[in-house]
């Protein structure tokens, strides 16, 4: 989703900007632009490109600007299609206002309405040109005192960074919903969405909150209130490829890494006991909770509901699913006794976040799942647990999914021994899932015999994944893995019992399904299902578990992972799902770190 950088001090070359604006490329866009205070002509001067951020460098490099303060921008489009004019940054009559922004005014209209009959002229279709009009309405030569007024009639979502013709020397930002980030450095001062963008030059961080506003200027930096600055914890080289031809496939290798960096120091084994310091305030309260509700969006919300199964079979907890968009929606029936948990890569997804604020207005406690440190549904969440994973880049989410199911199995076990969970049933767990780093790194033995199998499945456009019981929904998160990153061809996951139900009547020897069947409690059943699509001359690709050799003589071909308790089979069964369907993206010439269409933190509601 759209990405911001800004620039001020003594550096009066944007290829900074640039530079850093290309480490956002992963969160999605599909337009590029940037503005630039030139103080020897006392102008700002702007470019804007359509497409890849290559193609905004390219006009710099035929007609380069210089100065400072600078602002980029990656766009990606909401309000109007993605073209030079709707790209930002965007300006008011007078072009002296210049901003770039992220999120979405929901009042855009109304606004647009009274300043076009005060005489505004608008040049983009975007709901972010509103933003410049209405501060240029206010603007008396004090750019925050401006966009203190306008943003006041603002409803919506924003993280804004503002330069002006006729207030030079400093940049405005202002955040309500959408992240944004300060880097302080000697003399000079950066913005940015988050801080990958800015990591290679300065690990000295503010992240702002909700509501506030801060001006930078090249020696002195002002915010409406005391904040401390933090320290980045990953440095630039976790944000590089590392010799891997493609983000994606650097993560999914990650995944054995994220399982560890996920569990480490968070068991205490002898006592069967889960060690999570970030929910230590609130054991008491989790005692008492009689219901749990985990809400998140797309991947994430496949591994929450194997947190569900998790959670009801082992912790004896009563949880359910609710993806976060429906969420506030549904109008669930929640109480002081329901706990409510997110769980999200970025920290920043806007439904899983209003789900969250909406929690809490009903009472219940709030829970987090997060990669991002420091992120909006970390902050909003009353407790939680980091997944330690580092920054996730490719715009597919992998390792952090790995790591959000390892985490579930850790807080199944803190939450069942609060329960009827038995030291040897919890001691068991822990040790299994303390295995688990070595058992996945088996599964990369196999890289390239997957990588042959997606050439050979790259003939067909259509996809079944099944899966039953813990494995089901990895169905669903295999399915996606494969739409996304290989999107030319279509999946869908399912339960693996709902194929007679409607879906057997598309099976044919073009529609091949993959079907993961570990050796499990139904196992038996899934094997019905392979005789239903054998029958009918479907295709099928078997995940099984080592050991299972009758296995061959219903699938055509098998991808074996190492045993583990049934409940923890979705870690390894993902591992080799997100291998082929990376495979087969490349198989298909893909860009298979930026699928088109889609953002990496979805900050829209
Ligand atoms: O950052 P989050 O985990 O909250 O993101 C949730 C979804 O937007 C995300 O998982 C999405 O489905 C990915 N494209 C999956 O690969």
């Amino acid at each position: 989703m759209c990405g911001i950088v800004g620039y001020i001090g003594k550096r009066d070359n944007p290829q900074i900007g640039l530079s850093a604006l290309k480490r956002l490329e992963y969160r999605g866009y599909d337009s590029a632009g940037m503005a630039v205070y030139n103080p020897e002509k006392q102008e700002i001067f702007c470019l804007k490109a359509k497409g890849k951020i290559s193609e905004l460098e390219a006009k710099f490099s035929d007609a380069p600007l210089h100065g400072s303060p600078f602002i980029l921008h990656t766009r990606w489009a909401t309000h109007g299609e993605p073209s030079e004019a709707n790209a930002h940054p965007h300006w008011d009559c007078e072009k002296n206002i210049y901003l770039v922004h992220n999120g979405i005014i929901e009042n855009y209209k109304e606004l647009k309405e009274l300043l076009i009959a005060e005489g505004h002229k608008f040049a983009s279709e975007t709901d972010t040109e509103v933003i410049a009009h209405l501060i240029e309405h206010y603007f008396k030569n004090n750019l925050e005192e401006a966009m203190r007024q306008a943003l006041k009639k603002v409803k919506g979502a924003y993280a804004l960074a503002v330069i002006a013709r006729k207030d030079p020397g400093k940049i405005v930002v202002a955040k309500f919903g959408s992240p944004l980030i300060l880097g302080i450095n000697d003399n000079e001062f950066l913005v940015a969405s988050d801080a990958s963008a800015i990591v290679s030059h300065t690990n000295q961080v503010i992240t702002l909150d909700d509501n506030e506003m801060a001006v930078l200027s090249p020696n002195d930096f002002f915010i409406l209130k005391e904040k401390p600055i933090e320290k980045i914890e990953y440095d630039a080289e976790e944000t590089q490829k590392q010799g891997f031809s493609h983000f994606i496939l650097k993560e999914i290798f990650e995944e054995p890494d994220a399982i560890e960096k996920s569990i480490a120091g968070r068991m205490i084994l002898d006592q069967g006991l889960a060690k999570l310091g970030g929910l230590e305030q609130v054991l008491e309260q989790l005692k008492k909770v009689d219901k749990i509700i985990i809400t998140a969006c797309g991947t994430a919300s496949y591994a929450a509901k194997v947190g569900e199964y998790m959670f009801e079979e082992y912790a004896k907890l009563r949880a359910k699913t609710e993806v976060a968009s429906e969420f506030r929606y549904k109008n669930s029936i929640l109480d002081d006794k329901t706990a409510v948990l997110a769980i999200s890569q970025s920290g920043e997804t806007a439904d899983t976040l209003e789900a969250i604020k909406e929690a809490k207005r009903k009472g219940c406690l709030t829970l987090g799942i997060v990669n991002t440190v420091g992120s909006s549904i970390a902050k909003e969440t009353d407790a939680g647990v980091y997944c330690r994973v580092g920054p996730e880049i490719s715009v597919a989410s992998s390792k952090a999914f790995i790591s959000q199911l390892s985490i579930l199995a850790l807080i199944t076990v803190g939450l069942g021994r609060q329960r009827e969970m038995s030291l040897v049933t919890g001691k068991n767990i822990l040790e299994e899932l303390q295995k688990l780093p070595e058992l996945s790194k088996k599964i990369f033995n196999q890289a390239d015999y997957i990588k042959g199998l997606a050439e050979k499945y790259s003939i067909y456009r259509n996809f079944y994944f099944l899966g039953r019981k813990y494995n089901s929904s990895i169905a669903s998160e295999g399915a996606l893995k494969l739409k996304e990153i290989a999107w030319k061809i279509h999946a869908e996951g399912m339960p693996a019992g709902e194929l007679k139900h409607g879906q057997i009547a598309l099976t044919d020897e073009n529609f091949p399904a993959v079907v993961i069947c570990p050796s499990d409690s139904v196992y038996s059943k899934m094997k019905n299902a392979m005789e239903e699509i054998k029958a009918r001359k479907g295709k099928i690709l078997a995940i099984a578990t080592e050991g299972q050799e009758d296995i061959k003589n219903l699938a055509d071909d098998v991808i074996y992972i190492p045993k583990t308790l049934e409940m923890l089979t979705p870690i390894l069964s993902t591992i080799p799902l997100h291998l082929f369907a990376a495979y087969l993206g490349l198989e298909l010439g893909l860009d298979i770190d930026k699928p088109r269409n889609l953002a990496k933190s979805v900050t829209v509601e």
